[in-house]
């Protein structure tokens, strides 16, 4: 008889709405929202255009997209969780907030949109492709797709024992629980490329983590969050996560989690 159900990132894994999760969210925004900006405007996102932003987390990207898009435009914020979107929904007239999750629910009303952004979503996700066909298809002929995800390469080289297990105890815990994909963006464009986007390229962005800085609060709430799993699965011993857990704390200390990858593309202009 069919096996027990695979837990999803909302089960309790990570998520939810307490005051840890939100400032996890925050510290997350804190540290990506300056190279996620400077993308999209590069990108030209502009007045008037339809965005949808997927798993949207606490919102800070929406915020931005609604303020860039002004009164002519209109942002759909979505997320399988809406208990951080709560104020941002009352805060701005163009900004709808809709409680949806990306692997099954219907297109999301607003669109075909002029950009569908998804950061730090899909490689949480085990449909990832299937997901990314459905993103890609909610798109307006030329339209603009971005995907941002977490890529583990520079964790196996970092030089601080007690640090570099704890990151990989981080991964695979993912891996091993949700389906985390830790390394697909190390593919990417290729996704975008496969499903015939033109104008593609792809950044990386990789910010020290340390000092008690904005990156270190978010992998200290993230490894707190995810110790009880890693403790489980036996990825690392209690000592190791206290010892990385006070680098994380310490003032002195720098070195490099999980990297960005940053990958976009338009869909293909259509008949004029
Ligand atoms: C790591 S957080 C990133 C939040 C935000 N995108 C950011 O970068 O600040 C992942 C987000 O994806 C959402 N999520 C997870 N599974 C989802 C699904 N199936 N459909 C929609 N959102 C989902 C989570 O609830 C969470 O808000």
């Amino acid at each position: 008889m069919g096996g027990q159900r695979r837990p999803r990132y909302a089960d309790d894994v990570l998520g939810g709405p307490d005051e840890a999760e939100r400032l996890r969210l925050a510290a997350m925004a804190e540290v990506c929202d300056p190279t996620t900006t400077r993308v999209l405007d590069e990108l030209g996102v502009a007045a008037g255009w339809r965005c949808l932003e997927v798993g949207a987390g606490a919102g800070s990207i929406a915020a931005w997209l609604a303020d860039r898009v002004a009164a002519a435009g209109h942002v759909v914020a979505t997320d399988i969780d809406t208990s951080h979107l709560a104020d941002l929904a009352a805060s701005r007239a163009n900004l709808t907030v809709l409680r949806h999750d990306v692997t099954r629910d219907p297109a999301p009303d607003g669109g075909p949109f002029d950009l569908v952004h998804a950061r730090f979503v899909l490689e949480h996700l085990p449909e990832r492709e299937e997901v990314l066909d459905r993103l890609v298809a909610w798109l307006k002929p030329g339209g603009v797709l971005v995907l941002e995800s977490i890529a583990e390469f520079p964790v196996d080289s970092s030089p601080h024992p007690p640090f570099r297990a704890a990151m990989r105890g981080i991964g695979e815990a993912l891996a091993r629980t949700i389906g985390t994909d830790s390394g697909w963006a190390r593919g990417f464009p290729g996704p975008l490329r496969d499903r015939r986007l033109v104008d593609v390229g792809t950044a990386v962005h990789l910010p020290a983590t340390g000092g008690a800085n904005a990156s270190a609060r978010c992998w200290t709430l993230t490894l707190t969050r995810l110790r009880p799993r890693i403790r489980e699965l036996d990825l690392a011993s209690e000592d190791t996560l206290d010892e990385a857990l006070a680098q994380l704390a310490d003032p002195a200390f720098f070195d490099l989690a999980f990297a960005t990858v940053i990958a976009w593309g338009r869909g293909p202009a259509g008949p004029r």
